[in-house]
């Protein structure tokens, strides 16, 4: 159990994650986080990190810095992918090492199981078959985090655990329309289509494919809840535990959105697969679940993505 004066390095608290960590810990009264902006600590850098970790000295970390971008990045920079993010965690989870943090918490990727993995997905599937091709380099980089804390734990008797979230959505989201995920492009999309009048809000593929959506301040929560009670090696999955289907994601946002016009499938454009959806009984059976449905989760999203939008109109 963390002490509330415990220093705590939140890695990437600039991110959407890494945000709602800063905030959960916050509300929950820690009042020694450790934060460093991407211009004050280089991850990929080796003496930087190492001397950061020397001169702090943290007693837990939570690993939440990621180089992504969605397909777009993983097609067009996979070599970037690779390199950059097994730079970040191996010298995080290193140092971490060396100065003997007490618990540090390793965030994986539903990516990492393989590409026809029985659904829900649970976490003996890990290295069981192929990985889905378009996000290998990043798939790779996140097995070898988890690989990395599990032998660091064997060797070095630390207390490293991965934890792999489904779809993360929420404020702070990357909402740019090249390089965003489903729920933040769908947004995007609804909001200009309202502003611009426009009849129809053309999205891609049939419509009938199942995700999986966790609100960003319920991952976070689940985070803060791992960190305390959870102490072994083999990875974990948070999820929300239900899927819904990207038809009816889109008339939620569309809903949510008050956009009053259309919705085109363009059936042309590929699906992806049929299904994805975590097991997440080992998470339910430690006593945690998700709080926030979709409808309200997304509410509070455009509601932090209207405001982001006046602030920088000003
Ligand atoms: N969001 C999801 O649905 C999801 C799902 C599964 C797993 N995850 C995992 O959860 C973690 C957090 O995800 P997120 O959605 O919060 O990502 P995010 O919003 O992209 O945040 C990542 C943060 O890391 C920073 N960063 C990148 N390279 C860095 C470097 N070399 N040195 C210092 N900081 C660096 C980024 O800074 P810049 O913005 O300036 O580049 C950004 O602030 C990641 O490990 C991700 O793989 C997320």
């Amino acid at each position: 159990m963390m002490n509330k004066d415990a220093k705590i390095f939140i890695a990437g608290h600039e991110g959407m994650i890494g945000a709602a960590l800063v905030r959960c810990l916050k509300t929950a009264g820690f009042n020694n986080l450790i934060t460093k902006s991407f211009s004050q600590l280089e991850l990929t850098n080796q003496s930087e990190v190492r001397k950061f970790f020397l001169q702090e000295e943290p007693e837990y970390v939570f690993l939440a810095p990621v180089k992504e971008g969605g397909i777009l990045a993983n097609t067009t920079y996979p070599a970037e992918l690779i390199y950059v993010n097994l730079q970040i965690q191996t010298n995080i989870i290193h140092f971490a090492s060396e100065v003997k943090v007490k618990k540090l918490l390793f965030l994986g990727s539903s990516c990492i199981y393989p590409k026809f993995c029985l659904q829900p997905m649970k976490e003996e599937a890990l290295l069981t078959g192929l990985l889905e091709p378009t996000n290998e380099a990043y798939a790779i980089a996140k097995i070898a985090g988890v690989k990395m804390c599990q032998a660091y734990n064997k060797q070095y008797n630390t207390n490293f655990i991965s934890v792999v979230p489904t779809n993360v959505y929420g404020p702070n989201d990357n909402f740019d329309l090249k390089t965003s995920h489903v729920i933040p492009g769908l947004i995007r999309k609804f909001h200009q289509s309202k502003i611009e009048r426009k009849k129809e809000v053309i999205i891609w593929g049939s419509g009938t494919p199942r995700r999986e959506f966790l609100f960003v301040d319920d991952f976070a929560d689940a985070c803060l809840f791992l960190m305390n009670k959870y102490d072994q090696s083999e990875i974990i999955n948070v999820g929300y535990g239900k899927d819904v289907s990207i038809k009816e994601l889109a008339l939620t946002i569309k809903n949510v959105t008050e956009f009053d016009g259309e919705l085109i499938f363009d059936g042309n454009k590929p699906d992806g697969m049929p299904y994805k959806l975590l097991d997440i009984s080992k998470m339910n059976k430690l006593g945690w679940s998700a709080k926030t449905d979709l409808k309200k989760g997304l509410k509070k999203t455009y509601t932090r993505f209207k405001e982001i939008r006046r602030e920088s109109k000003k």
